[in-house]
């Protein structure tokens, strides 16, 4: 089986965020790779900011190999100048669109806008390079949970399949891989990543963003709450930030993925709500983590409580950041791995050998202060 990276420039979107920092090091460690990553600025001074920032991260590497364009993958044509757009089809062999926004409460009009336009917008830039014969591949960053509220095993290979979604970040990704998945069809040399919830890094435990996981684990280690509403034997798929990296930039260096889909997740590793809450328990040194059905929880007990939390700022803040993260532990389904596994060789590590380095990260940065 081939594996070498595509030669030449790849087009970077979402290089600032969680994702993308993790991922520049590793791009730029193949020595043919350079890197142009396209980012928000409002002025020229700030792009240089956010460059000589980026540029940072990657000590040692020439700084030439890394640079920056303006841009906004939910504007018309990227929100790129004319210039930038000329300088883009003349240098970039290949593409990752890993840009996001990730918040699960935004109006469906403007998940729209950010998820599903810019997702358009990296296709056509894709199709443009492809009629110009430059085009190596597209990675296209999507989630795990374009599966929405299915449950069971959820494969590699299926998409849309008339599921719900809990929320506007959930249908926009899912909208979004069905352009790209229609895109693959017609021929484009794309390969899609479905992370779960991606944590800090394995080693370190290191992050750039405390949520979903990490909000939960907040309010328990201050001893904010103590009723975790969840069911016990649900499953938390997490992953840390440097496999989903490791693993993208892996697979990129194999022709043979292009086309496909992979569940970058833990699978039938996953830990369940019970065994997870038990071990942060130890880690957290706080009393044993109990569980009140999320049902039960929203019927009977939400009603109730609702409005004196709703008088103050941190009972607000509980309110807000259980609307959008609870059902993430109410029910999940199981991610198959079977396409990672047979393309990568291997799956995620165990959430049980790094789960100790995420906790104490979290706690010493105090889940960024929030
Ligand atoms: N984090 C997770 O748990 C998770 C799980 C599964 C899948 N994913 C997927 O992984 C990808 C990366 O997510 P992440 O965790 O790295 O998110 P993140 O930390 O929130 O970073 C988002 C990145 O996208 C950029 N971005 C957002 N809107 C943009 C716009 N309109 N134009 C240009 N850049 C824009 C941000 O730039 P600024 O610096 O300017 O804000 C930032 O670089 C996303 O596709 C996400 O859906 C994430």
């Amino acid at each position: 089986m081939t594996t070498r990276a595509p030669t030449g420039t790849v087009l970077l979107t979402g290089a600032t965020g969680h994702v993308g920092t993790s991922l520049l090091p590793r791009l730029l460690a193949e020595p043919d790779t350079r890197v142009l990553a396209l980012v928000r600025a409002k002025d020229d001074a700030h792009l240089l900011e956010r460059r000589d920032a980026l540029r940072a991260r990657v000590p040692g590497v020439d700084p030439s190999r890394l640079d920056v364009v303006r841009g906004d993958v939910s504007a018309p044509g990227l929100g790129l100048s004319d210039g930038d757009r000329d300088r883009v089809d003349a240098e970039v062999t290949s593409l990752i669109h890993s840009a996001a926004s990730v918040r699960f409460d935004m109006p469906q009009e403007k998940a729209a806008g950010e998820n599903i336009d810019s997702t358009r917008a990296m296709l056509a830039l894709a199709r443009r390079l492809a009629d110009r014969g430059r085009l190596l591949r597209h990675d296209h960053v999507s989630t795990a949970y374009v599966a929405g509220d299915r449950a069971g095993r959820v494969l590699e290979t299926e998409a849309d399949v008339g599921q719900g979604f809990r929320n506007s970040y959930e249908w926009s990704k899912c909208q979004a891989e069905g352009h790209v998945r229609a895109a693959i069809a017609e021929g484009l040399p794309v390969a899609i990543h479905r992370p779960s919830i991606i944590v800090g890094d394995s080693e370190t435990g290191a992050t750039e963003s405390f949520n979903v996981l990490y909000w939960p684990l907040m309010l328990y280690a201050r001893g904010w709450w103590r009723l975790f509403p969840g069911r016990a034997d649900t499953l938390v798929d997490i992953v840390p930030v440097d496999f989903v990296a490791d693993a993208l930039v892996a697979l990129r260096r194999t022709p043979a993925t292009i086309g496909s889909c992979f569940h970058l997740t833990a699978g039938d590793d996953a830990p369940r709500v019970d065994a997870l809450g038990a071990r942060f328990a130890e880690l957290l040194d706080r009393p044993p983590l109990r569980t009140i059905d999320p049902d039960f929880y929203l019927r009977w007990v939400r009603p109730v409580i609702r409005r004196p939390l709703s008088l103050t700022k941190r009972g607000r803040r509980i309110l807000r950041g259980g609307s959008a993260y609870l059902p993430y532990f109410r029910g999940n389904p199981l991610f198959d791995t079977t396409n990672l596994r047979l393309h990568l060789g291997r799956g995620a590590p165990s959430v049980f050998d790094y789960v100790e380095r995420i906790a104490r990260y979290a706690k010493e940065k105090d889940f960024g202060g929030r």
